[in-house]
């Protein structure tokens, strides 16, 4: 039984891995910290905010004193953490927020970690988990062999290279103090709750809206797309397999050029106002309410500054020691997270224009 900190738990994946792990684990306790910047969101965790194993404490995780309290008062011996900021283009027009969250707080939360383990050794075993990413890795050809966990690190963005120190310093904690930890680094994510300034949902929400879906450069760049559920079983894998020390590649196995992806999208689009006559009033500025191709949209657009070419996972070590496999392929994820978005439009509004959070806060507080 473990006793977890899931910082960035009202993230996208933090708060997709809150979900599988309480339907999982049931009983065990479950601490989210999270500051609730714009992409965290109560939102993410309303279908499990009754669970009587769940206490949200929203704080900043540079907070050292406040992570080495919950450690301590809360006897946690797992820490899962998410919290960053995680958005490349975010991070070229305004590096500095991501030097100090994820830079400066993964060090403040590894030294809450430090302190409250193996100085005051709170609990008998404890885990230090960090999500990571395969942008650490840099940019590939066409026709080189996908990133593995002996890839030499090569970052490209400050987003890249603010995941890539917050990486050494976890790996340095572990040689120097012994601290228990492990990384994984994966690909793209997509699914339900994705906050839509990323590629997808991003695509998703402009089309019902009829506007256009901006592809940067030639559309050419490719990643390597990861659903969300599989990377939380990935993550689950590690907990409870992991060695300590080690790190772990998590992929989807499904490689796409960016073009080709959001023309998949529009296709899924178009069959679904096809199937449903009554979406055609949900979103009358859709071309597809018109019976026109959602592709129709598609624009290019001036590329990203140092736009990586292609990413691409090797988690060759995961299925071989900890049993990991992606499950869900591209075609059924994105067809499931299409309707899902058509099935949650509360949410992606609510999110969009900050009316839960204010409604939450409302009535909660
Ligand atoms: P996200 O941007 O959706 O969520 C980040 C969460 O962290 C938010 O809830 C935010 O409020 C919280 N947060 C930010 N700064 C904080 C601070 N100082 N203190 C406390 N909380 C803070 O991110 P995501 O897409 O869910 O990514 C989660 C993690 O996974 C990140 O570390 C990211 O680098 C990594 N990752 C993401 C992807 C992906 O495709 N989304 C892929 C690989 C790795
Ligand atoms: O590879 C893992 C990374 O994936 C994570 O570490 C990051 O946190 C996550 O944001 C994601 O980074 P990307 O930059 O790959 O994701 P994004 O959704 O921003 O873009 C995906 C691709 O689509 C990328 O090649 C840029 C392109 N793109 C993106 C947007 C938002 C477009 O062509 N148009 C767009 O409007």
């Amino acid at each position: 039984m473990a006793r977890v900190l899931v910082s960035g738990g009202a993230g996208f994946i933090g708060a997709n891995f809150v979900h599988h792990w309480l339907a999982t684990h049931a009983d065990e306790p479950v601490v989210v910290l999270d500051a609730l910047t714009y992409a965290g969101n109560l939102a993410n965790l309303e279908p499990v905010r009754e669970r009587a194993e769940l206490c949200f404490v929203r704080g900043d995780i540079r907070d050292t004193a406040l992570v080495e309290r919950l450690l301590r008062e809360q006897r946690l011996d797992t820490i899962v953490h998410f919290a960053a900021e995680s958005h490349v283009d975010r991070s070229i027009h305004g590096p500095d927020a991501f030097i100090e969250t994820n830079v400066q707080g993964t060090h403040a939360m590894l030294k809450a970690a430090r302190t409250v383990w193996l100085e005051e050794r709170t609990v008998p075993v404890h885990r230090f988990h960090h999500v990571s990413t395969d942008e650490v890795y840099g940019s590939l050809d066409p026709h080189d062999p996908p990133f593995s966990e002996r890839t030499p690190y090569a970052p490209n963005s400050p987003y890249s290279a603010s995941k890539a120190a917050s990486d050494h310093l976890v790996r340095a904690y572990h040689h120097t103090y012994g601290l228990a930890t492990t990384i994984s680094n994966c690909s793209n994510n997509y699914g339900p709750f994705h906050f839509p300034e990323k590629l997808i949902p991003l695509m998703i929400v402009n089309l019902l809206h009829g506007r256009e879906l901006p592809i940067y450069g030639d559309g050419r760049n490719v990643r390597d797309w990861l659903h969300v559920s599989d990377h939380c079983r990935g993550i689950e894998c590690i907990l409870e397999r992991g060695r300590p020390g080690e790190v772990y590649n998590i992929g989807g196995g499904a490689e796409s050029e960016n073009l080709q992806l959001v023309e998949t999208l529009c296709a899924v689009a178009d069959g679904a106002f096809a199937a449903d006559a009554h979406l055609a009033g949900r979103f009358p500025d859709a071309p597809a309410a018109r019976g026109e191709k959602s592709a129709s949209l598609i624009r290019f657009v001036k590329d990203r500054p140092g736009h990586d070419r292609r990413y691409a996972i090797d988690c060759s070590k995961a299925e071989r020691e900890l049993g990991y496999r992606a499950e869900v392929t591209l075609a059924r994820g994105l067809g499931e997270t299409f309707a899902w978005y058509l099935a949650n439009e509360w949410w992606w509004r609510s999110v969009m224009d900050g009316s839960y959070q204010r409604w939450i806060e409302t009535h909660y507080r």
